[in-house]
C-alpha cells in the first residue's frame, strides 16, 4: 500500500521511527511533513494527509501529535475520512474491521515507539469485514452529508 504520514512538532521525533517501520513492512511511504522540529500546527498536516487520501494519491494515512486527538479531529473534518486515535492495538484492529478507518492517529506523549509500531502493524494488516458494517459506515457518511455541505 501507499501510506501517507505526517505529524506536528510534538510527533516529529516519532515520525521517522514509524516511517522506517512502515517501509520495513513493505509499504511505500510519503512523508507530508513537517520536515523540521520547529513549532507548528497539527491541523495543517491533518489536512494534507486527509486530502492525499481523498484525492487517491495514497491508500491510508498515519498522523502523530502529542495525544493524537487534535490531529485526528482535524482529519475527520474532511469528507470521507474516518480517523481513529489509538493507544492500544485492539482498537486499531477493530476500527479497521468494523469502521473501515482510513487514518490511524496516535500520540507521541502517550505511547512509545514499540507500542506505536505494534498498533501500526495491527491496523495495516486488518481488513474491513463488510457485511453488517457497510450500512453503519454508510450512516456515518449520511451524517457527514447532512452537516458538511
Ligand atoms: C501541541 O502542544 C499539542 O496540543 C498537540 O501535539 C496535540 O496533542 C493536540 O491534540
Amino acid at each position: 500500500m501507499k501510506i501517507a504520514i505526517a505529524s506536528d512538532h510534538i510527533g516529529f521525533e516519532l515520525k521517522p521511527i514509524i516511517s522506517a517501520y512502515v517501509e520495513e513492512l513493505g509499504h511505500e511511504l510519503i512523508d507530508y511533513g513537517p520536515h523540521s522540529a520547529e513549532r507548528t500546527d497539527y491541523p495543517k498536516y491533518a489536512k494534507l494527509v486527509a486530502e492525499a487520501l481523498i484525492g487517491g494519491q495514497v491508500d491510508a494515512g498515519i498522523l502523530i501529535c502529542g495525544t493524537g486527538v487534535g490531529i485526528s479531529i482535524a482529519a475527520n473534518k474532511v469528507r470521507g475520512i474516518r480517523a481513529v486515535v489509538c493507544s492500544e492495538p485492539y482498537t486499531a484492529q477493530m476500527s479497521k474491521r468494523h469502521n473501515n478507518t482510513n487514518i490511524l492517529a496516535f500520540g507521541s506523549r502517550v505511547i512509545g515507539g514499540e507500542l506505536a509500531k505494534m498498533i501500526v502493524k495491527c491496523w495495516l494488516e486488518a481488513e474491513f469485514e463488510g457485511g453488517r458494517h457497510v450500512d453503519r459506515v454508510g450512516m456515518i457518511g449520511e451524517i457527514e452529508e447532512q452537516y458538511l455541505c
